[in-house]
């Protein structure tokens, strides 16, 4: 009882803290940008969230990244946000055909045709010959791993790792919680990727509690 009335104050004082950050961090999102969130949240698309793409886009900045590498468009929020805050050539693939056809219209929209390259298909099965600055993973997250081994030959040396998601609503810290046994097995899986991310022998890893859990790995 004690316990659950500390954690409460906590989370309390924590949204307090988080809703004074975006009080006060400046966000100036274009009349497209306002449409690709509107349409996420009425199409209920999950979306990398608004810290989590700022940290990215500082990421391209600080690094000088000029090709990013995306798994999991959706329909284009993070890529066009990526696109049109940094002088970054986007190639990202998605396996949805509806969410592709969506994305495809949106990254029209912007304008933005000649610096993000879409690919339809499941990212598993695409080959690209290309080296990439950084690969940024935010797709099904059963195969992180999977995507991690497939397309870490493609990055550059130096080059850089971003995972979305790797707190899973925080459910990662308490499976024994859950009933769901479709979602146990999820949480598990995601738990066993954050471990073998950690430990990775090509990669230096750092979690961090931003959005729903985000990594940043370089590729030593
Ligand atoms: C969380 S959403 C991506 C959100 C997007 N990065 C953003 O922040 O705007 C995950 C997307 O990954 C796609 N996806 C899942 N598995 C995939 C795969 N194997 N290859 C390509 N896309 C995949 C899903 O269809 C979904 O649209």
């Amino acid at each position: 009882m004690k316990n659950m009335f500390m954690i409460t104050i906590v989370t309390m004082i924590m949204r307090k803290m988080n809703n004074y950050l975006s009080s006060i961090n400046k966000t100036s999102d274009s009349l497209i940008i306002k449409e690709i969130l509107n349409q996420a949240n009425e199409l209920k698309t999950p979306i990398i969230s608004q810290e989590g793409i700022n940290l990215l886009i500082q990421l391209i900045k600080i690094s000088k990244t000029k090709k990013v590498l995306e798994i999991g468009t959706a329909i284009g929020y993070s890529a066009i946000m990526m696109a049109l805050n940094t002088y970054c050539f986007v190639t990202t693939i998605e396996k949805d055909e509806e969410n592709y056809k969506i994305a495809k219209e949106n990254i029209n929209k912007a304008k933005l045709e000649s610096k993000i390259e879409l690919i339809f298909g499941d990212a598993l099965a695409v080959d690209l010959a290309d080296n990439y600055d950084l690969i940024f993973i935010d797709a099904a997250k059963a195969q992180y791993f999977k995507f991690l081994e497939r397309f870490k030959k493609n990055l550059n040396p130096q080059g850089l790792v971003v995972c979305d998601n790797l707190l899973f609503h925080g459910l990662v810290e308490k499976p024994e919680t859950l009933e769901s046994k479709r979602i146990k097995s999820l949480v598990k899986k995601i738990s066993d990727f954050n471990s073998n991310l950690l430990n990775h022998p090509e990669f230096e890893t750092y979690i961090y509690e931003i959005g729903d859990g985000l990594s940043i790995s370089i590729k030593k």
